[in-house]
């Protein structure tokens, strides 16, 4: 959770002061003053860190965490299906980079992954940027679709994942429940869809935005989740993520989400709909101090944090 999108979950939960609540509007119109006189000085030396900067390394170094998600995947089915069971063959719906399928695919040799995704672009920069990094034997054992991943295909896998909530994009109880049918189409006679869901009253305040120091692949940068608007009625909300760099220069809209906020008991009660025969919540554990623990246990009674993020697991074939 790294982050989901909003937050670094699986290094600990949201540290509060790190949010940006209107006041300091202001000190960022200050501040696009000042670096606008920075801005004059840059040109003169060349162009500034953002029009040079990698927008998928940085979400990848801001808001995922591969090594995470496939040990949580692993023992959350070994959790469910049993621990002499061992699941080979992992669908990434909404890959994007397909990241985690790279990631999947280092952890045996009789792993599979196959990563699906409509945008040629961040399938491509996963190519040449990821599967690069590994032997050819380990890559071959990834499969990329650039592909919708309502449609079923004949490859089954053990477990269908789709993260960083890419699912709120659809905006319907129909529209999710069809997805969630695929998602059980997609998988073999017994297997699990893993995503990931967030909430809590911070996570639902419109006009905020909440900024965190990272250190990716070139320095540090400030990396900036805007929950620009999230409409109580219809629960359709609209994300934004930008990223800020030592020139002070700025990626804006580096991602925007235009997404409805889904919650725990519409998405179980949408799995079920779907076919799956039982719904999990994955909750995070606290230490003593009511810390995160990056460590995740079926639960069906939980704090209502000021902002959380869990993963929902439906089962297929228990
Ligand atoms: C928020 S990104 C998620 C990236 C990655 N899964 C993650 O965990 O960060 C959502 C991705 O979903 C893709 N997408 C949107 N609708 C899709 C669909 N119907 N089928 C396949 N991919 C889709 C977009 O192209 C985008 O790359």
């Amino acid at each position: 959770m790294r982050h989901g999108p909003g937050w670094n979950v699986r290094a600990g939960r949201l540290s509060m002061m790190e949010r940006q609540p209107m006041a300091s509007r202001k000190k960022s119109q200050q501040r696009k003053s000042s670096s606008k006189g920075a801005t004059r000085r840059r040109r003169a030396d060349g162009p500034t860190l953002a029009q040079q900067a990698d927008r998928y390394a940085l979400y990848l170094a801001s808001v995922q965490e591969p090594s995470f998600e496939v040990r949580f995947f692993r023992t959350a089915y070994r959790q469910v299906f049993g621990r002499d069971t061992e699941p080979r063959v992992l669908r990434e719906d909404f890959c994007g980079t397909a990241a985690v399928c790279y990631e999947w695919v280092k952890g045996h040799p009789k792993r599979r992954a196959i990563g699906v995704d409509l945008d040629p672009e961040p399938l491509q920069w996963g190519r040449q940027h990821l599967a690069a990094r590994l032997r050819q034997t380990t890559r071959d054992r990834v499969t990329l679709l650039e592909d919708d991943c309502l449609r079923v295909i004949q490859t089954k896998a053990d477990i269908v994942a789709a993260e960083n909530f890419s699912y709120w994009l659809f905006k319907t109880r129909a529209a999710l429940r069809d997805y969630f049918k695929a998602a059980h189409a997609n998988l073999g006679p017994r297997g699990l869809l893993i995503v990931d869901s967030m909430g809590g009253p911070e996570s639902m305040t419109e006009q905020w935005t909440d900024q965190r120091p990272i250190t990716g692949p070139n320095g540090r940068f400030k990396y900036l989740w805007e929950q620009q608007r999230i409409n109580p009625i219809d629960h359709h909300c609209r994300f934004h993520i930008h990223f800020e760099f030592r020139d002070k220069s700025r990626l804006e809209r580096a991602f925007s989400y235009d997404w409805r906020f889904w919650t725990i008991p519409e998405v179980r009660e949408l799995m079920l709909e779907a076919g799956f025969e039982q719904s999990l919540v994955f909750w995070e554990k606290e230490d003593k101090d009511g810390e995160g623990t990056g460590r995740y246990r079926i639960q069906e009674s939980a704090p209502n944090d000021p902002s959380w993020i869990c993963y929902i697991a439906g089962v297929k074939g228990r």
